[in-house]
């Protein structure tokens, strides 16, 4: 596993509903007194802002984009400066979303209280369709990633996927709930896309009890026009399927220090498993390495180049036999 030398392939991520996260540690805090706490730590996070930082890591040239609130802007613009992200997200009026975590580590207990963010106006949607349409130029590769802020239609991915794909980019896909039950849905799907187990029954609307049903339904979405669906499954590890095979990766078990960001991470190593043209077992076995990387630290990084190949190691790699789909 070595980073791409010669990308050729600029990538770029939308996030739509970035966060910015406060992680307060004050140990044996009780309500309504006067408490003391030990620390805090500012994160500033989304799902295509990981995908975007796990990718530079690796050596990718990426942009970031998506709507960004003008009130607290610097610890993402600090981030991307840092990571060698390509700050390129609108600015609108107003504050991004800020979640609050309030850590007890003694009784190992957090509470959250998630503010309300952005709602996305039609002028600001107009202002990032724009830029997407400009990125189209100079980005062969387009990561969806995220909740849609209120504002936004459920359909929003949807059109975007028909017209990234007819622009002739690579459409990554990862997201839930309506956006993702109207992508898949749609005429055009995305080329790769990556739900994890539960966002994928919600989807389809039925259980996925076994591996043969997870299968028939990553087939489902295959014969709707996506060209590979991987379904992940936390500890359990995830289900890769292209028309012509499925593998199944299983991770070790390792020491769990967070578990926020194992499917950006997972994203991240499709990704670059795909622009390095790997088979579907290697990229497999990167993709999980990429997840154990992110879980076994705090933040979206990437480990050293001997770390991630140690974790690849240890995933176990097979080959799921196909069952026949009328
Ligand atoms: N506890 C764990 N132990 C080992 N590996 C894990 C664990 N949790 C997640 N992973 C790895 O990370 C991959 C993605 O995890 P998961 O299915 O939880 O993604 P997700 O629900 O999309 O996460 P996210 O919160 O980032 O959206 C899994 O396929 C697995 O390889
Ligand atoms: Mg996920």
């Amino acid at each position: 596993m070595t980073p791409t030398p010669q990308p050729t392939h600029r990538i770029a991520t939308l996030t739509l509903n970035p966060a910015l996260d406060l992680t307060v540690r004050a140990d044996g805090w009780r309500q309504g007194e006067v408490n003391i706490g030990q620390s805090l730590h500012w994160d500033a996070g989304g799902k295509g802002v990981n995908v975007a930082a796990f990718l530079t890591d690796w050596g990718l040239p990426v942009t970031a984009t998506g709507l960004l609130g003008d009130q607290n802007p610097e610890r993402f613009e600090t981030l991307f400066r840092t990571k060698g992200i390509r700050d390129d997200f609108v600015r609108v009026s107003g504050a991004t979303r800020v979640g609050v975590k309030l850590v007890d580590g003694a009784a190992q207990e957090t509470t959250d209280i998630n503010l309300p963010g952005l709602a996305a106006t039609p002028e600001a949607l107009q202002a990032l369709e724009a830029r997407l349409d400009r990125l189209t130029a100079d980005h062969s590769v387009f990561v969806l990633a995220g909740s849609l802020p209120p504002g936004v239609a459920p359909d929003f991915y949807a059109r975007l996927i028909a017209r990234l794909r007819a622009a002739g980019c690579f459409v990554a896909l990862d997201t839930s709930g309506a956006a993702l039950q109207a992508a898949l849905a749609a005429d055009v799907l995305p080329d790769l896309v990556k739900p994890n187990i539960h966002e994928l029954e919600a989807a389809l609307g039925r259980p996925l009890g076994s591996e043969v049903e997870v299968l028939e339904a990553a087939r489902e979405l295959l014969r709707r026009g996506a060209g590979w669906v991987a379904v992940s499954q936390g500890e359990r590890g995830a289900l890769l399927v292209t028309e012509e095979e499925a593998v199944r990766a299983r991770p070790p078990r390792v020491a769990v220090k967070s578990t926020v960001g194992a499917g950006d991470a997972m994203v991240a190593g499709l990704l670059s498993a795909h622009l390095d043209g790997l088979n579907l077992m290697d990229a497999a076995r990167r993709a999980t390495a990429f997840s154990l990387a992110a879980i076994t630290r705090l933040g979206a990084h990437l480990p050293s180049q001997a770390e991630l190949e140690e974790f690849a190691r240890q995933v176990a790699v097979e080959p799921v036999a196909q069952v026949e789909t009328a």
